[in-house]
């Protein structure tokens, strides 16, 4: 649809089809210059063009979800939820913000895919499937977990009962399960082909699911692309980065071999990517206080006494590290680039791009009841020369 048939849509018919056009960028018309290009090319002239013309750039509701600047009409036909305005010059022009459930497709930006009942939990079987088409100009898909709460996977890291797959996208994501509330992920389109969300869950399990998941299309061209081999992206000069499903309390469940599950999911391997900021020449990663369990990688955390958990005696680096290990590029003073372990030294490297890799292997033999890691990253101002 384009700028002259909304108009007609809104002036004349107060009705539009629902054209799923892609990220609109502007639906209002200019005073002045564009009323000539319209009668130009309609041959007629309609009036309308004193409601003024706004960009479809994003927006932000008053509660904070990340919408699309639109005409209440249009919000209302491409059936999201005015939520706020988005402009001085008019209040037709609404902050519109898309959410959708099971089996929805978009093509529009910035959707939120969410459980059936959300706000509320889910707690049943099936698969609940949503899918994105890119529009044109669009390479990365922007995937944030505002919440994502599915069980958590064998005490060997597979997400067996639950799972979220990500299809379509390149490079493959392993199957996410576990709490992953406030992770985000950055995939590549394949072309102008689809990325589905897929998420299975086990209904003979109960357990309290919750999903809200914020879909952004990244255009190509755009400064807030993820470089190649970043599933995450942090952009902040400093501030945590974390394994998948991270967090608070041990995994219930027992691996293999009998040890205590681990959080850690089976068979990643990424990186975890850190834009440079201006004036900032190395980085440091360093353990969050009062966390004992932010590096926990490798060998059973329950033999070890608790105070001891994060110490750098702890910390194994290089070729023992061969099933769960972090890669943190030629760091400063230290001979390997490696570390897996119980406990995490302390590390600043000026290597460029900043990545942290991450890789597990597909089970937990010989560790216990690992939860994976959570670091903090601090960018460092340049040596005065
Ligand atoms: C709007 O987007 C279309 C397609 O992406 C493009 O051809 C057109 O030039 C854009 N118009 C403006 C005013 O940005
Ligand atoms: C039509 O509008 C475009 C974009 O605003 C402008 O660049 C162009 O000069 C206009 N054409 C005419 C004939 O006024
Ligand atoms: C999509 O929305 C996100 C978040 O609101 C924004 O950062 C991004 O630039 C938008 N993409 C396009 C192509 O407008």
């Amino acid at each position: 649809m384009d700028w002259w048939s909304i108009v007609v849509c809104l002036g004349v018919l107060h009705v539009c089809s629902s054209h799923a056009h892609q990220l609109p960028n502007a639906t209002l018309i200019e005073p002045g210059q564009e009323v000539v290009n319209a009668s130009q090319r309609s041959g007629r002239f309609f009036p309308f063009y004193t409601i003024g013309r706004i960009a479809n750039v994003p927006c932000t509701s008053p509660s904070g979800l990340s919408g699309t600047c639109l005409i209440a009409g249009e919000c209302k036909d491409n059936g999201g939820l005015a939520s706020g305005t988005c402009s001085t010059r008019t209040n037709q022009a609404v902050c519109c913000v898309y959410t959708k459930s099971c089996g929805g497709s978009t093509n529009l930006n910035s959707t939120y895919f969410t459980n059936s009942g959300y706000p509320g939990p889910y707690n049943g079987g099936g698969t609940c499937s949503f899918t994105i088409t890119p529009s044109s100009g669009i390479c990365q898909l922007r995937i944030d977990f505002r919440a994502l709460t599915l069980e958590q996977p064998t005490g060997d890291g597979s997400c067996n009962t639950d799972r979220l797959t990500i299809v379509g996208a390149s490079p493959s994501v392993v199957p996410i399960c576990g709490e992953n509330t406030g992770q985000h992920l950055y995939v590549n389109f394949v072309g102008s082909g689809p990325i589905s969300l897929r998420i299975a869950t086990n209904g003979d399990v109960s357990f309290n699911r919750l999903w809200n998941i914020e879909l952004s299309q990244i255009a190509c061209a755009s400064a807030e692309r993820a470089p190649a081999g970043c599933l995450q992206y942090y952009t902040e000069p400093s501030g945590e980065i974390s394994s998948l499903n991270y967090g608070l309390g041990e995994n219930p469940a027992m691996n293999t071999v009998g040890a205590r599950g681990s959080r850690q999911l089976a068979n990643t391997n990424y990186g975890i990517c850190i834009r440079p900021a201006a004036a900032r020449c190395s980085i440091t990663y360093s353990l969050p206080p009062n966390d004992r369990y932010a590096f926990t990688l490798t060998s059973d955390a329950v033999a070890i006494d608790p105070a001891l958990l994060g110490m750098p005696m702890l910390s194994t680096t290089g070729a023992g590290c061969l099933t769960d290990f972090v890669v943190i590029p030629n760091p400063t003073g230290l001979t390997s680039d490696r570390f897996c372990g119980l406990g995490f030294p302390g590390v600043t490297t000026s290597a460029r791009p900043f990545v942290v890799y991450t890789v597990t292997n597909g089970n937990e033999t010989p560790d216990g009841a690992n939860r994976g890691f959570r670091l903090l990253y601090t960018q460092n101002a340049c040596a005065a020369v």
